[in-house]
């Protein structure tokens, strides 16, 4: 016999980690290409999160967190002062409107272009395979390029990315090293790719982290992360049978952290 989820009203407060929304509404980064020069959000990306204020709640368009994080034309990014500050005007617009907003982080690895990256350089991912498509530049699409993972990793080029090598199923080294959590064996099998735990890995973790009671990411619960469900995105088709969605959903779903 299947059993069926009770309805949840969408219009009840929801506790989402240190804040209660008014409504269960949250609404889907999208991401707008207007910020200005320099990748520094102005009035207009003020302007449209605070529009969409009454959704429970706003997560932001994406923001690369590093210079090479990039992958589009005119996007936002948080990774130096003047971003920072141009962002603060955006939860400030928000909050005006009593309105809640979270800022999601990005990194679109392979999916870049050498004119989008500092100095010319190749994009960088956690594996050197070319995307199956075009990146969207500044004077429009291009053919991707083979990222320099593989490269960089093999030469040995620098510590970090000695010990990325070995432990590249551990992508969250920092967490690790925070939580004193062992470090995953190497198996090459299941880096990003083979089943479910090539994939699982990180929330596991996370879960871990709490005793398996509460989902946590960063201090203060203030942090999430964002499983895409299914998409096939330039050569990469993440769980074709429907194995993955489920998988990451499972290891996120835990205790305490199921509404
Ligand atoms: C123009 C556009 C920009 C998007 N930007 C982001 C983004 O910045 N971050 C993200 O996680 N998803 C982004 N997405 C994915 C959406 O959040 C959403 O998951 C996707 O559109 C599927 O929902 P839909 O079927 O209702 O369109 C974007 C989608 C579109 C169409």
């Amino acid at each position: 016999m299947t059993t069926r989820a009770k309805p949840v009203d969408l219009f009840t407060p929801l506790t989402v980690g240190p804040i209660t929304i008014p409504n269960r509404i949250v609404m889907a980064p999208l991401t707008r290409n207007r910020a200005g020069s320099g990748n520094v959000p102005t009035d207009l990306n003020a302007s449209y999160h605070a529009q969409r204020a009454t959704a429970g709640l706003i997560i932001s368009e994406a923001n690369p967190a590093s210079p090479q994080g990039h992958g589009y034309p005119a996007i936002p990014g948080i990774h130096d002062e003047s971003q920072v500050t141009g962002w603060r005007k955006v939860p400030r617009a928000v909050h005006a409107r009593d309105g809640h907003i979270f800022l999601q982080l990005w990194h679109v690895g392979r999916i870049s272009h050498p004119s989008l990256q500092p100095d010319g350089g190749l994009p960088v991912a956690p594996s050197a395979m070319r995307p199956a498509g075009e990146a969207a530049t500044y004077t429009g699409p291009q053919p991707c390029v083979t990222p320099r993972a593989n490269a960089n990793l093999t030469a040995g080029a620098a510590d970090m990315v000695a010990l990325g090598g070995p432990f590249l199923a551990n992508p969250d080294l920092p967490e690790r090293f925070t939580w004193d959590a062992p470090l995953n064996t190497p198996d090459e099998t299941t880096f990003y790719g083979g089943e479910a735990c090539g994939y699982t890995d990180y929330p596991s973790l996370v879960i871990a982290g709490t005793g398996g009671t509460r989902c946590r990411g960063l201090p203060g619960h203030r942090s999430g992360s964002r499983p895409i469900s299914g998409a096939a995105c330039m050569g990469f088709e993440p769980g074709a049978g429907g194995w993955l969605f489920p998988a990451v959903s499972r290891c996120i779903n835990c205790s305490g952290n199921s509404d």
